[in-house]
């Protein structure tokens, strides 16, 4: 059994995560979560956290394997560089992957988060025993991991999978910096906006939505919108539907492409699945060739809320194999 740290860094939280690797399996031991801030605060909290991890579990810097770091891209996982991602403002150029080596003293290796949830989900969780399946990560940003052929398809320079750039439509909300992209639709961040544009109508028709007024317009959030939907609420509902039609209209393009035999789709899908599942699956049906479509299973996260801990585990895993080797 071999000793693994993880570091999960995204747009809103991070998590620092222990856990075992042993017979090509991973086993979550311990997480501890915290808010995501600027550069340096965010790196010296990563650092404090690691360190109270090892203190904790009485684990000294030879007993770790590998430190994996799982973020959201552009990075540059070569050089271990993180590459001014449109959710993490101002990490511009970071070395983050000799910053950790440097403060905790042990090898660490960097992958894109939704390639590493993709691994996590692959090896741990609902992709097991596939061959060609693409993880989506639908958190505060949109990215996907794409396993190909039985391994990581990162691309020429690791941004394969940056599907949240894509633009399905010529108007719409913000995501990866452009309006109407993939990612201003299908991310917490879309669909408060959407959320907002919504409500906003109404009430320049006068009409008033209780469970918005104008105060608390910069307040929203998708959690918020999601509550309001659950309970039934009209406009929330139209909120997630407009979101689950576009996440329909570009995973058509993804299996389109790919012709994947599974799509696993993590974050607010695997909170909201009942409120989304539906109409994605309709315009799926409508959208992509039916000979792929019809293979092609489309299911939310196993791992669940966990799946940041077991993605940043994944990559400490390949680091130390590859090691090994
Ligand atoms: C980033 C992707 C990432 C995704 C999820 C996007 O904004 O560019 O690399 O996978 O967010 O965090
Ligand atoms: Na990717």
């Amino acid at each position: 059994k071999e000793h693994l740290l993880g570091i999960d860094i995204g747009g809103t939280k991070c998590a620092v995560t222990y856990g075992h690797y042993s017979d090509g399996g991973i086993t979550l031991v311990d997480e501890d979560r915290f808010p995501t801030a600027g550069v340096d605060e965010t790196v010296s909290a990563i650092c404090s956290a690691v360190a109270d991890m090892m203190a904790k579990h009485e684990l000294t810097r030879a007993q770790v394997g590998a430190v994996g770091i799982s973020c959201g891209g552009p990075l540059d996982t070569n050089k271990g560089l993180i590459m001014s991602p449109p959710n993490l403002p101002g990490w511009d150029g970071i070395p983050i992957v000799s910053l950790i080596e440097q403060r905790v003293g042990v090898r660490a290796g960097l992958q894109n988060d939704a390639n590493a949830c993709a691994l996590a989900e692959w090896k741990c969780g609902a992709g097991r025993g596939t061959r060609d399946m693409v993880f989506m990560t639908f958190g505060t940003g949109l990215g996907a991991g794409l396993i190909l052929d039985g391994r990581l398809y990162a691309g020429t320079n690791d941004n394969a999978g940056e599907v949240g750039h894509i633009r399905l439509s010529s108007f719409g909300p913000v995501g990866y910096g452009k309006g109407g992209s993939f990612e201003g639709f299908c991310s917490g961040a879309g669909i408060t906006q959407v959320a907002r544009m919504l409500v906003t109508e109404k009430m320049q028709m006068g009409i008033v939505v209780p469970w918005c007024d104008a105060g608390e317009l910069e307040l929203l959030t998708a959690q918020k919108v999601a509550e309001e939907a659950q309970k039934g609420d009209a406009l929330a509902l139209k909120v997630f539907e407009i979101s689950a039609r576009k996440l329909g209209e570009g995973l058509s393009i993804i299996i389109d492409i790919l012709n994947p035999e599974l799509i696993v789709i993590g974050g607010v899908y695997t909170r909201c699945k009942d409120l989304m599942e539906p109409q994605m699956l309709e315009t799926i049906s409508q959208e992509a060739l039916s000979n792929s479509s019809k293979v092609c299973r489309v299911v939310g996260s196993q791992l669940g809320e966990q799946i940041g801990s077991y993605s940043a585990l994944s990559v400490a895993a390949d680091l130390w194999t590859k090691n090994e080797k």
